[in-house]
């Protein structure tokens, strides 16, 4: 996964000194002359150095690691811009762009962002502003559906983390076409960003569930869009949008603790319907909501998430 290529990358540079000791770590147990101990002392120490291995390697992610988590898990990047075939994004070419939507306001199509596409002459710094602001290095603003009104809420510490992995993608030589928009974008997606961008501590807490939600813009679906951008006053999380597609028609429903919403659900029941997009009932789901990449959520990020959709207050649907 860590393009070794490019190892010697300045760009790489941030992330290489947890990767290192984790590689120390990890390379204990070669180290131990067999010799030198009874086979019981070295079953111990082999033991006892992998479990310091197994802990290093949690704590220490590296960027390139923590970013792919994020693209391919709670942020689900490719659930936009990877081609989907009948069975979901095809991997083999993934992340090289697809047309998104095509409806009275815009055709969408999200570019191709692995390093055969334009992006790889931006700097990080670049790449990241487009990510998380919605402006090119040209000062153009990225249209909708990108869901930047979320976004604005990644940290410093993840953004270089996804930037550090879409560096280290396989390059898909693909050019999807460009977006066109019959609607004025706005300016800017919000007034310049005040840095740093700190996450609370990950943890199974409602507060990082919170910022789980953020990454993964379950409120951008599951709260009325405006032409200004997602109504998250009175209309916040009551139910949002519509999805027309060769699956028919999908509508985002009210997430909230009310009957209209959530309540009747338990917290494993909400966890299998995030996860899998089974209802209790065994029925399916309907797209677009990213059910697979959502699947890959740790089980403490789910419960992070879980909890969270629980602290929001129950309203009825609008
Ligand atoms: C809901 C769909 C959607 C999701 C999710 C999404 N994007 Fe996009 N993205 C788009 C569309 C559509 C465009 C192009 C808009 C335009 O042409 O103005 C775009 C544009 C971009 C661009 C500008 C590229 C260029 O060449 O101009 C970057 C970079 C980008 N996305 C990265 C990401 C990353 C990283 C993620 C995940 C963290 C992500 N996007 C998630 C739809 C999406
Ligand atoms: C791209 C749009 C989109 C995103 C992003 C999205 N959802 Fe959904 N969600 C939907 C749609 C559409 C449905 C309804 C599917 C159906 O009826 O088959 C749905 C259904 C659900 C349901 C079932 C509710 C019920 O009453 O049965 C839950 C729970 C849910 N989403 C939670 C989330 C959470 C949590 C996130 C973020 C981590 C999220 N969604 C992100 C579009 C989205």
């Amino acid at each position: 996964m860590t393009d070794v290529r490019r190892s010697s990358d300045p760009r790489r540079r941030p992330g290489a000194r947890h990767g290192d000791t984790a590689a120390r770590v990890q390379a204990m147990p070669l180290t131990l002359s067999p010799p030198a101990a009874s086979r019981g002392l070295i079953a111990t120490l082999t033991v006892v150095a992998a479990l310091i291995a197994a802990s290093a390697t949690a704590r220490a992610e590296t960027p390139v690691e923590r970013g792919e988590s994020l693209v391919q898990g709670i942020m689900a990047c490719g659930n936009c811009h990877t081609p989907m075939g009948p069975d979901g994004p095809v991997m083999s070419q993934d992340l090289s762009g697809r047309l998104v939507d095509k409806n009275d306001m815009f055709t969408a199509i999200a570019p191709n962002i692995t390093p055969a596409g334009r992006i790889a002459e931006w700097s990080d710094a670049e790449l990241a502003r487009a990510i998380r602001e919605g402006i090119r290095p040209d000062g153009s603003v990225i249209g909708p559906p990108m869901p930047f009104a979320a976004y604005r809420d990644i940290s410093d510490e993840d953004l270089a983390a996804v930037v550090a992995y879409l560096r280290s993608v396989p390059a898909v030589e693909a050019d999807p076409g460009q977006s066109t928009y019959a609607i004025p974008l706005p300016p800017a997606y919000g007034p310049p960003l005040e840095t740093p961008v700190t996450a609370p501590p990950a943890g199974a807490t409602a507060e990082y569930g919170r910022y789980l939600a953020a990454l993964g813009h379950c409120m951008e679906c599951h709260s009325p869009m405006t032409p200004q951008g997602p109504d998250w006053g009175e209309g916040f999380a009551r139910g949002g949008m519509e999805f027309h597609g060769p699956w028919g028609v999908s509508h985002a429903p009210n997430l909230t603790n009310h009957e209209d919403g959530l309540a009747g659900y338990s917290d494993a029941e909400l966890a299998a319907i995030i996860g899998t997009g089974t209802r209790p009932d065994g029925a399916r789901m309907l797209p677009p909501m990213p059910y697979g990449y959502f699947g890959r959520l740790s089980d403490q990020d789910m419960e992070a998430l879980v909890l969270y959709l629980r602290s929001i207050p129950g309203k009825p649907d609008l």
